[in-house]
């Protein structure tokens, strides 16, 4: 069982109903790494106090260590805890892990010049830690981030993407993928199949290969499986310390 300290909401950000940030003040957690995660939890109602009646699950940090903590988290209607989570407001109090756990990081990334960072949904928590930092910009000669959503509303963290490519032109790319709706700003269509159709190379301005990339997943796993197939037909595998290789995984359910 995880260790836990008691975080306090400080801030909340609704981006479309049931999709949220909360930023969470403690100085209990230890460092981590961008891209690690960790375990938020709420009592049941009536039983504050009781472990037996914390019900926790993870979540990756979109912070880096040193600020507060921010999470970025989506509401399953008929789940147990998002709903709770989602009625947290500034004030309130929930339990953190003290310590972070996970290998979604930049730590050992595979050896590349471009680094790909795919997300379906809140997927896109653990990059935007990552990218927070210096390390990617130090390390990487390109990073395109691709976040894939239902419906525009869904979009979160835009402007601080958008404000890396104004800043890093040549070295930074976010497309945007939309699955239920047209607009004019994002790609429509499955990640997946924007990769097969080479819709989604085209958008970003660079090939990805197993000679120059390194592909970080994360969110969905049925997104994940696919994409790791269609990565597969360009020879390229998952990445492992003991056999390197080029995809990193983060499944989130
Ligand atoms: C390493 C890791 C990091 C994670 N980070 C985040 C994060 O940053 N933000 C975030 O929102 N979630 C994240 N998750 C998912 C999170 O841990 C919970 O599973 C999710 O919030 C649902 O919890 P719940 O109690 O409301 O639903 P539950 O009662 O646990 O589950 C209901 C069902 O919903 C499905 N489900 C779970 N998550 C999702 C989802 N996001 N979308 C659609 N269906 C889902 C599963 O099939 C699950 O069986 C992460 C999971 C892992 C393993
Ligand atoms: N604003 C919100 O996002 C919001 C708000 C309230 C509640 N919810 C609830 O939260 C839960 C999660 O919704 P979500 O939209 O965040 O996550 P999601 O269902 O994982 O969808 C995110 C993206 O992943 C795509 N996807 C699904 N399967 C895929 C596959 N095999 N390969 C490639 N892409 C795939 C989806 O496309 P498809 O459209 O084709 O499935 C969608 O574009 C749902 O229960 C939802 O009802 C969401």
């Amino acid at each position: 069982m995880p260790q836990w300290c008691t975080g306090t909401v400080v801030d909340r950000k609704e981006w479309s109903p049931g999709l949220f940030t909360i930023t969470v003040a403690t100085d209990e957690v230890e460092p981590f790494e961008p891209g690690q995660f960790l375990q938020l939890g709420v009592f049941r109602d009536g039983h504050y106090g009781d472990p037996d009646a914390l019900i926790n699950r993870p979540y990756s940090v979109a912070s880096p260590h040193g600020s507060q903590l921010e999470f970025f988290i989506v509401t399953v209607p008929e789940g147990e805890l998002t709903p709770r989570l989602d009625q947290l407001r500034e004030g309130s109090t929930l339990q953190v892990s003290k310590k972070a756990a996970g290998s979604f990081t930049l730590k050992k990334a595979p050896d590349a010049k471009h680094l790909w960072l795919v997300a379906t949904g809140t997927g896109l928590a653990p990059y935007i830690a990552m990218l927070r930092t210096t390390k990617p910009w130090d390390q990487f000669e390109k990073i395109i981030v691709v976040h894939g959503v239902r419906h525009a509303a869904d979009f979160a963290y835009t402007q601080q993407l958008k404000n890396y490519e104004a800043d890093h032109p040549e070295q930074f790319r976010v497309v945007q993928t939309l699955t239920r709706e047209d607009s004019a700003v994002a790609l429509r269509g499955r990640i997946p199949d924007l990769l097969a159709s080479g819709a989604l190379e085209e958008a970003a301005g660079c090939k990805l290969s197993a000679a120059e990339s390194a592909v970080y997943l994360c969110g969905n796993p049925a997104m994940l499986d696919s994409m790791e197939e269609g990565l597969a037909e360009r020879q390229m595998k998952k990445h492992r310390s003991k056999s390197p290789g080029h995809i990193v995984l983060e499944r989130y359910w």
